[in-house]
């Protein structure tokens, strides 16, 4: 065989074995990159192989990427695919002179918590240790069984393949799955209980006209597995705005479900039409609680506080109030946002949900609202903060994304997610395979609760939400340390939660871990404490 004849021949074989990659790319379902991306998306693991050594003598180090660090996303990656999640060596985070760095103080010697055998995969029953709902009676009310649970993100940012994995991940974590403000889709309804989100244009409870219809809803919450009801006053990433979809995005069959017009932007209104002040707006609550039964809460960035002095001073009466409080830090992610508005407005989580609680604990209601909080809370070290300072349960938005495929590429409002996950673009989609992705999920939410339960018992305590802000320091520099108390200027006599909501939860985690520890799982105890979550009552041992 001649030279020529031999070059066309390892062509052709070359040409072959491309070929036969490109095919089983195509048709593998195990990852969203290669479906779409035939043979170059390769190109994409070697980097992510060999980013950490390539980065660390050319571009970044693991812990200055943003919004999330390479760390903390392979923190993430790893615990979604239920790979090794620890790292070698010790830090590499600048300890020695890092300001405002979180430090968790754990205890010598055990308190009555749970032990720390357990590792990847295990699934750890993190239930809230309040009654959602309950200190105001309604119908539904009900103890959510997860700590963290998936934040709000809408069928039209998200692609029908993401929410649908978020929402069967949700029902394989147990978790509560929130709709967003895009109404309840068919991906919405593949077995996760939901949060339904009411933002400014009220999708799927809106009348022709665009405003609120109160019929619409009730049918809407009748015919889903809906457990709570969050009305959107503003988001952290761009308060004051209103949700915004790029007419890219806006397909047809999302126009239908919302009732807008394809292909053109949608901007939902900065504010809302049916209230206008804290007395119509708890007037509006109590209007959706009375005629669902659902508990109702609001989520908001924290900006200007003469709403929230109004909303606790109108709360102080006991005759009408919110269920939840959910507060949205400005560091917190958008499908789509003026720079500006993402960068620069509203307050970070720490510092705006600080605020908020004070109000809520200068007034004796902490125990009468159940506080969440959402703003890069996905990663455990952040969550634990958030715990400190009040919070009770952690809604994940970018976390939860990353673990069903998001590699943090950053074109979310483009309609060009290379993962499938923020898109509407059919062939990208159809990269992510959303039955796969939900276990991804489910892994991500149990590593989360995985970690905050053996990291609440180092520091000697049962639950995370009995992690105090005297339990956590903030490092300036070698020489100075304060505890959060004092950082955000929390009184010495507020004592987290309140004894008769210490007994309970203390009760139901211990009988978790007897039950854990009994020979058979069907133990009466943990059978007792799951009978005592579903009604919110105190189990009786
Ligand atoms: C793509 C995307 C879409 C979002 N859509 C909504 C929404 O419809 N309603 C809402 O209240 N928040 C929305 N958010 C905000 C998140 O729910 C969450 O509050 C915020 O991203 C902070 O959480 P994170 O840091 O875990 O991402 C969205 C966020 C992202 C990234
Ligand atoms: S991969 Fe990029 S574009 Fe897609 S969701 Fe993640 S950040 Fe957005």
């Amino acid at each position: 065989m001649g030279t020529g004849s031999k070059a066309a021949a390892a062509a052709g074989l070359a040409a072959a074995g491309l070929a036969a990659v490109a095919a089983r790319d195509v048709t593998q379902r195990r990852h969203a990159i290669l479906r779409t991306y035939p043979i170059i998306g390769h190109l994409r693991f070697f980097l992510e192989r060999f980013g950490p050594e390539l980065r660390q003598y050319i571009v970044t180090n693991n812990d200055e990427e943003r919004p999330f660090s390479r760390d903390q996303r392979r923190w993430i990656y790893a615990s979604a695919k239920l790979e090794n999640s620890y790292f070698g060596f010790g830090t590499d985070n600048d300890v020695e002179h890092a300001n405002g760095y979180p430090i968790i103080k754990h205890r010598t010697f055990k308190g009555e918590g749970a032990p720390t055998a357990r590792h990847a995969g295990d699934d750890v029953h993190l239930p809230s240790a309040k009654v959602l709902g309950g200190p105001r009676g309604r119908r539904h009310a009900f103890r959510p069984n997860s700590v963290v649970n998936i934040s709000g993100m809408s069928f039209g940012s998200l692609s029908k393949n993401a929410i649908e994995a978020l929402n069967r991940g949700a029902e394989l974590a147990g978790c509560l799955h929130d709709t967003g403000e895009g109404a309840l889709s068919p991906y919405h309804r593949k077995g996760g209980d939901l949060v339904f989100q009411i933002g400014t244009s009220y999708f799927g409870c809106r009348d022709e006209h665009g405003a609120f219809d109160l019929g619409r809803l009730k049918d809407l919450c009748a015919g889903a597995p809906v457990k709570a009801i969050e009305i959107k006053l503003s988001q952290g990433a761009k308060p004051g705005l209103g949700g915004m979809l790029p007419g890219a995005k806006v397909t047809q069959e999302i126009a239908e479900i919302r009732g807008i017009q394809a292909g053109v932007d949608c901007a939902s209104p900065s504010r809302h039409t049916a209230f206008h002040d804290v007395d119509s707006m708890l007037d509006f609550v109590e209007l959706l609680a009375t005629e669902t039964g659902l508990p109702v809460g609001i989520k908001s960035a924290v900006g200007s506080m003469g709403f929230w002095d109004d909303l606790v001073r109108e709360m102080g009466s006991h005759t009408r109030g919110v269920d939840f409080v959910n507060v949205d830090g400005g560091e917190g992610g958008t499908g789509a946002a003026p720079l500006l508005f993402s960068d620069a407005v509203s307050y970070p989580f720490r510092i705006g949900f600080a605020q908020v609680y004070r109000k809520f604990a200068e007034a004796g209601l902490t125990d009468d609202v159940t506080f969440m909080g959402a703003g890069k809370l996905g990663i455990p070290e952040n969550a634990v903060v958030a715990f400190a300072l009040g919070v009770d349960m952690v809604n994940v938005a970018r976390e939860a994304m990353m673990a069903i495929g998001c590699i943090q590429a950053q074109k979310c409002h483009t309609d060009h997610c290379p993962t499938g996950v923020a898109t509407q673009n059919p062939w990208l989609v159809r990269g992510l395979d959303p039955e796969l992705k939900s276990v991804r999920a489910a892994n991500y939410v149990k590593s989360m609760r995985r970690d905050l339960w053996k990291v609440s018992e180092a520091m000697g305590v049962v639950h995370p939400g009995l992690i105090t802000p005297d339990d956590v320091d903030i490092l300036d520099g070698l020489s100075e340390h304060r505890t959060l108390r004092e950082v955000y200027g929390y009184d010495a006599a507020w004592s987290g939660l309140g004894p008769q909501l210490t007994k309970e939860i203390t009760e139901i985690m211990s009988a978790e871990e007897r039950a854990e520890h009994s020979p058979t799982k069907d133990d009466t105890n943990l059978a007792r404490a799951a009978d005592a979550h579903e009604s919110g009552r105190r189990p009786t041992m």
